[in-house]
């Protein structure tokens, strides 16, 4: 499968949210990535449900929704109605993980699963055959523009060994630090989407940035 791009929403303009949304709606991205902070699982707060709404009001891609919360349980039905058509929840914040997954497709949304960079994916072996996918933080979560943590490589490159025995269509999404300069080591080691915020927003031409992202080979 060719890897998809999703645009990291967090370091769009919010006093230009909508031409932002429009760049991202004509440009080569396949995805919106919506980064959800409570304040609590991360010392940041981003945006709720009015923002979710404004972008679902125009986005033409799906809304792949990364929740940086505690007890997500509590909003999954909202999001779904918000339009999130991923919703990502990080192992960390699920005591009841196996409960939110389902809970998330009951939903009719597709499920995946967050690792921080100290969190093995050994520990996903017994809920893999049921995520659509599993998102690698390569840097710590709340804050975009951070610099990429190399050890994500071998993260990705072990989960995908271990997705190949259980479930091989399984998505692993990579968030964090990443460019131009890292997507093609990520993509070889298994990854298949691909977040960038700062790399593409603060490109001097985000469609031409987004499409070079697109176009590496990964081989
Ligand atoms: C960090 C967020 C990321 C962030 C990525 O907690 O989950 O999605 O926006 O931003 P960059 O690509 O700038 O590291
Ligand atoms: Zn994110």
């Amino acid at each position: 499968m060719k890897h998809l791009i999703a645009p990291s929403v967090l370091s769009a303009d919010f006093a230009n949210l909508q031409r932002d949304i429009e760049m991202i709606n004509s440009s080569g991205a396949d995805w919106f990535h919506v980064d959800v902070m409570d304040g609590v699982f991360v010392p940041n707060i981003s945006f709720g449900f009015p923002v979710l709404a404004a972008l679902n009001k125009y986005a033409k891609k799906p809304l792949d929704v990364h929740l940086m919360i505690v007890n997500p349980d509590q909003y999954i039905e909202r999001f779904a109605a918000a339009g999130a058509e991923l919703i990502t929840v990080h192992y960390e914040a699920c005591t009841h993980l196996h409960r939110t997954i389902q809970a998330i497709h009951s939903a009719g949304c597709k499920a995946g699963v967050a690792l921080n960079p100290h969190t093995p994916v050994a520990l996903l072996k017994d809920i893999l055959v049921d995520l659509d996918m599993v998102l690698i933080m390569s840097v710590n979560p709340g804050f975009g523009g951070q610099q990429f943590i190399p050890n994500s490589l071998n993260k990705i490159a072990e989960l995908r060994a271990m997705a190949a025995q259980v479930n091989p269509t399984l998505l692993i999404e990579v968030d964090g630090g990443i460019g131009i300069h890292n997507a093609d080591s990520l993509l070889q080691a298994g990854a298949n989407v691909l977040v960038a915020g700062n790399a593409i927003f603060g490109a001097t031409s985000p469609t031409e940035m987004i499409a070079a992202l697109k176009q590496v080979d990964g081989r």
